[in-house]
């Protein structure tokens, strides 16, 4: 067994900003299942939305977050986001973030879909590599802070308060180098795994989102909420070998076009932002394309823009399709939608506490009500950063008063054989993923998801009866979380019978206010 004052499981921006946070105040590790500097922050493209401009507003920047959140988003949890975001903005820039300046040292401000201003610090076109790399740089150097890479966080463990109450005491995690699972104990442990884009077929996220965070909480004990909220991002690239790569939407920001292989403009047909509009009428409207004319992609269109325009705004994107033949200065690049974020997650408040004595989550995997359904681009680095901040100010608060648990149990080898059918668990990845984005994608059905809901139902099964028997593996215990979390989006979107920000239900095509202007909570059966 190791122990900490704190257990950090996942090194993206909620989980080291919170790491840094309370390392001065007690001993931190952090979990993470590969490489430290992987996960969705490295790759954030666009950049981090708050109000830094004399023209823009506070007032502003929540009235676009409501309104791209279709009445979902809660109201305190945005006013809250929104006026902390320039301290905490502060505090990154004094860990050593660059953001882009103008010539006069203002900050160069992007614009994005359903922003009614400029407002999004970037740095260049690659501003979550930049935050990432500073996050590490400093929690590598902080004598308190241990990183353990390779290391996937199995289940939580969790005992009993002489009230009777749940609390997380630790977690159990394997080693991937070693395949050994050992138990941390910790006074008080951070969720923050981020994403679950690998859920779907067709993704930008990077492999590390297999949503082992809110699997895990929910097999806890913890509730969720809003997993029917997933968010299509309207622009990846479309190329046999350009695995999950995103075109930011800064690129449309910029007055880059969507047209048809035809060459014709078709977004002003669908609102009239046109290519600004919200991402989730973006995507539904290219998948609409895509279905009528029977084109396998949609262009994007920035080469009215200068060429030293389009490489000193997007010089990594302009490296990158350059890779795969393409030259954005002269030809517009064929893009498809693919899942991009997860607006639900493990309920939190806003401190980052869970329904969970000592559990807190932030970044991605938690639900803070802010996104309502549907996130407004570029307001999920500023929820991961607000929030970690608040978590661990709150748990550094309370450190006095957790106390190092005695005996946490070790984790129980019963299965030790190794299965011999290694393959037959890729086959089932590969049909969860499947499932999910042909069933329960950009545009569902009472049909579509009663089906989804069957199939999933079977691995499930499978998983529990066949895979648990054997040795457990990294592999294993991401198809186990996948199928979780595809059960629990498929539970939170048959209920919903209408169609609002990011649920679309072909067979109730309108908001329904009077009886679904409220989240989607799953509560976990004790027994699960
Ligand atoms: P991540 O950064 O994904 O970190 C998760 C960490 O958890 C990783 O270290 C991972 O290895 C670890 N982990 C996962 N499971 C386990 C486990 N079982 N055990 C141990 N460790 C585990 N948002 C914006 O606001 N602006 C943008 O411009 C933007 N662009 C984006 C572009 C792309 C291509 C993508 C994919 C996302 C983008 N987003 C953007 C979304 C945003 O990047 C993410 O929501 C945010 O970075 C999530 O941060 P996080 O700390 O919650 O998770
Ligand atoms: C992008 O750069 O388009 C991604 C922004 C986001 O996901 O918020």
């Amino acid at each position: 067994m190791e122990r900490s004052d704190f257990l950090v499981i996942g090194s993206g921006l909620a989980g080291l900003i919170f790491a840094l946070d309370v390392a001065d105040a007690g001993t931190v590790t952090v979990l993470t299942k590969s490489d430290p500097f992987e996960g969705s922050t490295r790759y954030a493209q666009g950049g981090i939305a708050s109000v830094m401009d004399a023209r823009d507003s506070f007032d502003a920047h929540v009235r676009d977050t409501h309104e791209a959140g279709a009445g979902l988003c809660h109201q305190d949890t945005v006013e809250l986001a929104v006026r902390e975001g320039p301290d905490a903005i502060a505090h990154l820039t004094r860990l050593g973030v660059a953001f882009d300046r103008e010539g006069s040292g203002t900050y160069s401000l992007g614009r994005e879909g359903g922003h009614s201003a400029r407002r999004i610090l970037h740095a260049a076109d690659a501003t979550g590599a930049e935050i990432q790399r500073v996050l590490l740089e400093n929690a590598l150097a902080h004598p308190n802070i241990r990183i353990l890479a390779d290391h996937i966080a199995v289940d939580l463990i969790t005992s009993l308060t002489t009230h009777g109450e749940k609390e997380v005491v630790g977690a159990y995690a394997l080693d991937r180098q070693t395949d050994m699972i050992t138990s941390f104990a910790a006074r008080a442990t951070m969720l923050a795994t981020g994403g679950v884009g690998k859920v779907y077929l067709y993704t930008s996220n990077p492999d590390i989102a297999t949503g082992d965070g809110i699997a895990i909480a929910y097999r806890a004990g913890a509730r969720v909420a809003n997993m029917e909220f997933i968010q299509f991002h309207p622009t990846c690239l479309y190329h046999p070998k350009a695995k999950s790569f995103l075109i930011t939407e800064a690129m449309r920001g910029e007055g880059a076009c969507l047209r048809l292989p035809t060459g014709e403009r078709f977004m002003p047909h669908y609102h009239q932002l046109a290519e600004l509009a919200p991402r989730d009428i973006v995507a539904r409207a290219i998948d609409d394309q895509m279905k009528k004319t029977g084109c396998d992609y949609v262009l994007l269109d920035i080469t009215h823009r200068s060429a030293d325009f389009i490489q000193s705004r997007f010089p990594m994107i302009y490296e990158k399709v350059k890779e795969f033949g393409c030259d954005i200065t002269k030809e517009p690049i064929p893009v498809v939608p693919a899942a991009h974020y997860c607006c639900g997650g493990v309920v939190s408040d806003l401190d980052g506490r869970t329904g969970l004595l000592r559990l807190y989550t932030a970044g991605e995997t938690a639900f803070t009500g802010i996104h309502g359904a549907n996130r407004l681009a570029s307001n999920s680095l500023l929820e991961a950063l607000v929030f970690a901040l608040r978590a661990a100010r709150h748990a550094k608060g309370l450190l006095e008063s957790l106390p190092m648990p005695n005996e946490i149990p070790e984790w129980d080898y019963v299965n030790t054989v190794k299965s011999s059918e290694g393959v037959l668990l890729s086959h089932t990845w590969d049909e969860v993923r499947r499932v999910m984005w042909n069933l329960v994608g950009i545009v569902r059905s009472n049909k579509r998801l009663t089906l989804a809901r069957r199939r999933i139902a079977y691995i499930r099964e499978e998983v529990r009866e066949y895979y648990w028997k054997y040795f457990v593996t990294s592999d294993f215990i991401e198809l186990r979380n996948i199928s979780l979390v595809a059960e629990l989006i498929i539970n939170s979107a048959l209920p919903r019978r209408e169609s609002r920000g990011l649920h679309y239900n072909i067979d109730y095509p309108e908001r329904n206010d009077k009886e679904w202007l409220r989240d989607s909570i799953l509560t976990p059966s004790p027994h699960r």
